[in-house]
């Protein structure tokens, strides 16, 4: 894309019709925040030309994309769209754009290939304002596309739409995305006034303004493209997920992935499934996932930001988050690996097993009801049911080292910081305060007694 086009991103808005104190832009689609969509749609095309105007809820969308981190423009008050591009207009000039593309920030399906096509086409055609428009079969809340006799389209808001002046709803309909020819716009930009119903700026009223001073509105009709409409409610937010959600699933099957009822799969934008891999509804595979080929993954499942090795099975009901199973292991039913849990190749946790900060030897086992924190086990090793690293002493967190081919009995505590050497056995019902030198049995625990009853009963 040209350099002197920059782009802005319009996400101050509370979202009002969310009802909810998160800023809108973070309401999430598939387990990314809108905005997430929307400027990963611009980066490859604007790079380090993407500005971000934010208010409502300024410091937390800041804070979720630091990379963004001195091209964020503050709006302190929402007074409209059209304030808000006033509030950057400073920093479009110092960066000497000669055109900026202006995106809502809640259209978060506009492709971003489709933005660059509209950008080429509104430079080709000279505009100085150029929109997109779609066709509904309901207005509704959204800003209606009114033509003069001489063709000349202006934007009205819903709220201030009347038919006797402005005719019959047509249906067209303005996507709230723009490319501004910075010269035309300066000269009008600081003339919108806040006289309409809802008492805003609209950029919308640049079409007529530019109209007026003898600019080039083109309006580009884009049909019945519904990844290009904003969300404002629940109703539009869950409805583009589960547009953008079938489309993702759509495509696993045609690359060659197996999935299993599918209409209730889950899988984000960036998560990556090899071809060859089953994944069984319902279930939710996000964040930077990636399933290797021949990996299963049986329903209930919910995996995020986690990697799952070929021919690795992660069997029904099991939560990932940040954890990596390499090739050929098993996890679960009911396994639990959060942050940094590592699966090592042909390793297996079974039933109501807790993995964090803690690595899994190549072919080690802990089949049964075992928290494993802050803990490294070697190679073969078998952690018997029950066993627990005692990781936290209420201050610190320690480590707990297994060696490889150790086997832990079951109902073991491991009081960290501990050691079990390499081939040593720690008989159950172990409580493990020192080390335990390699091939070693520790017994630790009270012995054994038998006595006779006092009384024996009748
Ligand atoms: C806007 C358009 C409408 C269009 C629709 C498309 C205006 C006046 N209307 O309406 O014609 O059909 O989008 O989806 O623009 N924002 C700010 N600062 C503000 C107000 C809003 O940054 O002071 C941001 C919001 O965060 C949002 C975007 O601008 O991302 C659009 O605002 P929103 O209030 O959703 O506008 P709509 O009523 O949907
Ligand atoms: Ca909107």
């Amino acid at each position: 894309m040209n350099k002197s086009v920059g782009a802005i991103v319009l996400a101050a808005g509370k979202g009002t019709r969310m009802y909810s104190d998160q800023p809108k832009v973070l309401r999430s689609i598939l387990g990314e925040p809108m905005l997430g969509y929307v400027l990963d749609g611009l980066s490859g095309p604007f790079q380090d030309r993407v500005h971000v105007v934010v208010g409502f809820g300024a410091q937390s969308v800041m804070k979720a994309y630091p990379a963004y981190e001195g091209r964020f423009v503050l709006q302190e008050q929402q007074l409209g769209t059209g304030h808000a591009l006033q509030c950057c207009w400073d920093a479009v000039k110092t960066a000497g754009y000669e055109h900026v593309l202006v995106v809502n920030g809640d259209v978060p399906l506009a492709d971003g290939k489709d933005l660059e096509i509209f950008v080429e086409q509104a430079l080709a055609d000279a505009a100085d304002l150029a929109f997109l428009t779609i066709q509904l079969d309901e207005a509704g809340s959204y800003g209606r596309i009114v033509r003069d006799a001489a063709g000349l389209a202006r934007i009205v808001e819903a709220k201030d739409y009347d038919e006797t002046s402005h005719g019959p709803v047509t249906g067209e309909i303005n996507a709230g995305i723009y490319l501004l020819r910075v010269a035309a716009i300066d000269s009008v930009l600081f003339n919108l006034t806040n006289a309409n119903r809802s008492g805003e700026f609209y950029i919308t009223d640049l079409a007529e303004l530019v109209g007026q001073n003898g600019g080039r509105v083109v309006a580009v009709n884009r049909g019945r493209d519904e990844n290009l409409l904003g969300i404002n409610n629940p109703r539009e937010l869950v409805a583009a997920e589960e547009s953008l959600r079938a489309r993702i699933v759509d495509n696993l099957l045609e690359t060659g992935v197996v999935v299993r009822q599918p209409g209730t799969v889950r899988v984000g934008p960036h998560a990556v499934i090899a071809p060859g891999a089953e994944i069984c509804g319902p279930c939710d595979v996000l964040g930077q996932s990636s399933i290797g080929p021949r990996a299963v993954v049986e329903p209930h499942c919910w995996i995020k930001d986690s990697e799952v090795g070929a021919g690795a099975v992660i069997h029904a009901f099991s939560h990932l988050e940040k954890a990596s199973v390499g090739p050929d292991c098993h996890a679960g039913p009911y396994a639990r690996l959060r942050p940094g849990a590592v699966m090592m190749e042909g390793s297996r946790v079974g039933n109501f097993v807790e993995m964090k900060k803690s690595v899994l030897g190549p072919g080690a086992k802990a089949s049964h009801l075992t928290y494993l924190g802050d803990a490294e086990i070697g190679a073969g090793a078998n952690v018997g049911a029950g066993t627990i690293t005692c990781n936290y002493d209420g201050t610190h967190k320690h480590k707990t080292t297994i060696g490889a081919g150790a086997f832990i009995g079951s109902n073991t505590a491991l009081v960290a910081p501990v050691t079990v050497g390499e081939g040593a056995l720690v008989a159950a019902g172990s409580v493990v305060t020192e080390d335990v030198p390699d091939h070693a049995l520790a017994i630790a625990r009270g012995r054994q007694v038998i006595k006779t009853r006092r009384k024996n009963p009748a």
